[in-house]
């Protein structure tokens, strides 16, 4: 089955086609109008997907070597995201599936992280531990088999990515603040300050990254420009391993509390450094396989999001044509 993949949730427009498991082209054009603001502008994205939605499919189409006819079923974004680029895609995507009277699926951005993970992987081993993490999440789900997820936990307030951006922002890094504090963490002593780490000792799996934000905030304002500058790599480590340990504490929990086989992540957020090396050590000491996304499946693209629609439509599963954009559309739901 070949399926052309559409994504304009937020602030890339994304094409793919696969066949099966088999990415034949993923093409991404990343919106580089936000930077200037230091967050995406809902109004500035509609925009740009309009602009760029026909030519990215067009490149999807001629990289994958292939025409509009020999597309079997079109997989779109509809929810979660920002609605005006939400309907951008799922728009489109519709028209098309219309005008070669092909079916369509569309899927949420959520189980795209997902699958985007799932890709690189013929047979994983079921239930898998999944951690998500985003510019707009962080959840922790368990996953009995393909399609079915239980959330165990979520974020009370800021999504982990959303964190790495703000605290970005407020060191005067820029946009987007995860790559950057990456980077410079990497040169740094991760145990220079002691941030806060939220709900690390709860029993429950949720999280919450306001507080941690705001005390990176208190510590710039409590110091000179200069001690700053000086302790830049040393705060990023601070902040990240900070970010980053609760969230490897709680999936190692939640992984044993199930007796899952395998941990997995996924989202923006699975392409920190830290995060990889240290849940994949500790992952697999504690006995279970660790499956890590590749890179190029980590941040928003539409490969992810033509292998969710896949498992869909492969059960026959189809949209209607009034199906709507959905701006909080949770994981597992059916489409209103
Ligand atoms: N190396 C990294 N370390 C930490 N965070 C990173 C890294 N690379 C990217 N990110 C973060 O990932 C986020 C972008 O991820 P993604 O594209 O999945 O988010 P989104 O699509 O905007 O949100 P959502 O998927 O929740 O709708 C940003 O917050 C960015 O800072
Ligand atoms: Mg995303």
């Amino acid at each position: 089955m070949i399926v052309l993949g559409i994504e304009t949730s937020c602030d890339e427009t994304s094409a793919a086609v696969i066949q099966d498991r088999r990415v034949l082209s993923n093409i991404i054009s990343s919106q580089l109008v936000h930077e200037h603001y230091g967050g995406v502008v809902p109004a500035l994205a509609s925009r740009a997907h309009l602009r760029m939605v026909r030519p990215v499919i067009d490149e999807a189409l001629n990289t994958a070597g292939m025409s509009k006819k020999d597309i079997d079923t079109i997989a779109v974004t509809h929810g979660p995201g920002l609605v005006g680029a939400l309907l951008v895609g799922l728009t489109f995507a519709k028209g098309m599936a219309l005008a070669l009277d092909i079916p369509y699926f569309g899927v949420n951005h959520m189980e795209g992280h997902i699958y985007g993970n799932l890709l690189s992987r013929e047979q994983p081993a079921f239930p898998i531990l999944f951690l998500i993490v985003s510019g707009g999440h962080t959840m922790l789900v368990l996953m009995r088999d393909h399609l079915d997820y239980t959330l165990l936990g979520t974020t009370r307030d800021d999504a982990v990515g959303e964190a790495f951006d703000k605290t970005a922002k407020v060191l005067g890094l820029g946009y987007p603040g995860g790559p950057v504090i990456d980077k410079k963490a990497r040169s740094g002593d991760p145990d220079f300050i002691r941030f806060p780490q939220a709900f690390l000792k709860d029993a429950h799996y949720d999280f919450s990254y306001s507080g941690l934000k705001t005390s990176v905030l208190t510590y710039t304002e409590k110091h000179t420009t200069e001690h700053l500058e000086r302790h830049m790599n040393d705060i990023c480590a601070s902040f990240q391993k900070a970010a980053i340990d609760v969230l490897i504490t709680k999936s190692l929990r939640a992984a044993k509390a199930h007796q899952v086989k395998a941990i997995a992540f996924a989202g923006g957020v699975a392409a920190n450094s830290y995060l990889r090396t240290h849940l994949t050590e500790k992952g697999r000491q504690a006995g279970f396989d660790v499956y890590q996304p590749e890179l190029a499946y980590c941040t928003d693209n539409a490969a992810m999001i033509a292998y969710a629609g896949w498992h869909h439509l492969q059960r026959g599963e189809r949209s209607p044509q009034n199906l709507n954009a959905v701006p909080s559309l949770p994981l597992g739901a059916t489409a209103p």
